[in-house]
């Protein structure tokens, strides 16, 4: 190929890249419910009638519509579809005690984190997100992702029409790149940048592209302060949010800087994907050492000690023996992982992300996706879910 037809190659390959994006958000957009310009989950009757109860026996027919005709829900046929709202409200009508009592006082931190690209950090954070919110009846788990990743996986993930032109990001909300009218708190300000998605009680604090520029912001910083506090570049939106959720995930990128220094030192927990395949344990067994090493500069900053780390092997193909094997080490190496399971490979997670979603955005009967693959993959990472929920209940005893 001369010089011209690789350039007319490479045109049209991103004209084709881009074509595809708008044709994939014009199916999805189409009639979209949420205030994101997503779908909120739907349920047939039997699925609804399992997922407003806890354990295995769904509420009987009888009783769900009764149920659905106190509360005012439309309910009529055997055929009958409910939204994740309508679900909730069923919720808060049979657990109301343990549904209103708030989860947690202040919110958890977990940073997602690998420095090798392409683990799983941002799928596995925005399957434990939706997961905590639409998977565990008998609490309501109050759930925000901070994006902390310029490539901005979460926020393109969750807001199809994100324009970080007119909306703030994380790294604006750092930059203090706003202008505040005389009303406002820096907390007020804060506040108005998450954004609410089609998962109820699951919120997302966007990044853009224009979020590299924190980089810059924070080298100047320090080149005007030398002892300027990098690492507590976070604390003040932390402290500001953890009032309104009981976790916060962090997705990170794969490279270092000082706002992961930051995330990092604000974390209490931290969360590490692996995917299980020499090369990429080669990798992260090089970001462990770099994680040592940056925490013991965290230690002489004055953190106090991750209560977990729970190092999870990703997009396990369970039918390679060496694949669980190199799991089952990775995960034993962590004394203080309480993940007992992996995240499998599924082919329900990359076809639900085509289509701006997690496999718990959907259910079985939207048929978007074969049902033993959504089902196999549900089932199977609910046990991480369980884990992470049990986590935050401890955590908060702890805390008290
Ligand atoms: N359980 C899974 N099953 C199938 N595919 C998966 C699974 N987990 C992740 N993937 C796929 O692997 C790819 C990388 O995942 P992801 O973007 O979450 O990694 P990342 O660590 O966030 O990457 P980066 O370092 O660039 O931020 C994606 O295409 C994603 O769809
Ligand atoms: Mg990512």
């Amino acid at each position: 190929m001369n010089a011209q037809s690789t350039l007319r190659t490479l045109i049209t390959l991103a004209a084709t890249a881009k074509e595809n994006t708008i044709k994939q958000n014009s199916v999805i957009l189409d009639g979209a419910d949420a205030p994101n310009g997503l779908f909120y989950r739907q349920y047939n009757t039997n699925e609804a009638r399992k997922a407003v109860v806890v354990g295995d026996i769904p509420l009987t027919y009888g009783r769900f519509k009764s149920v659905c005709q106190e509360l005012n829900i439309s309910c009529i046929g055997n055929n009958t579809i409910v939204d994740i709202r309508d679900i909730n409200i069923i919720r808060d009508h049979l657990y109301p005690e343990s549904r209103q009592k708030k989860v947690r006082n202040k919110a958890a931190i977990y940073a997602v984190s690998n420095l090798k690209g392409g683990t799983g950090k941002s799928t596995t954070t925005a399957t434990l997100a939706t997961g905590l919110c639409t998977e565990i009846v008998e609490r309501k788990f109050r759930v925000l992702i901070i994006d902390l990743d310029p490539q901005a996986s979460q926020t393109s993930l969750f807001f199809p029409n994100f324009d970080n032109e007119s909306e703030l990001t994380i790294g604006d909300i750092v930059c203090e790149n706003y202008i505040k009218n005389e009303n406002q708190t820096d907390a007020d300000i804060i506040r108005s940048c998450v954004k609410e998605t089609n998962i109820p009680n699951l919120h997302v604090l966007p990044a853009s592209e224009n979020d590299r520029n924190v980089e810059l912001f924070t080298r100047e910083l320090l080149q005007k302060n030398p002892q300027y506090p990098v690492h507590k570049l976070l604390e003040p939106i932390i402290s500001v949010l953890s009032e309104d959720y009981d976790v916060i995930l962090i997705d990170t990128p794969p490279t270092f800087n000082n706002l992961m220094l930051a995330a990092h030192y604000s974390a209490d927990n931290i969360i590490v994907p692996v995917r299980p395949s020499k090369l990429d344990t080669d990798s992260t067994e090089k970001y462990l050492e770099f994680l040592a090493r940056i925490y013991g500069i965290l230690v002489e900053l004055g953190h106090k000690g991750y209560k977990h780390i729970n190092v999870l092997p990703t997009a396990v193909n369970e039918t390679s023996k060496t694949q669980v094997r190199i799991a089952n080490s990775l995960r034993a190496a962590s004394p203080y992982n309480s993940f007992a399971n992996n995240f499998i490979y599924s082919e329900a997670v990359l076809r639900l992300q085509e289509l701006k979603g997690t496999i718990y955005s959907y259910s079985l009967s939207q048929g978007l996706i074969t049902r033993t693959s959504l089902k196999n993959a549900q089932d199977s990472c609910f046990m991480l879910i369980s884990v992470l929920a049990e986590q935050l209940f401890e955590q908060n005893e702890a805390d008290q």
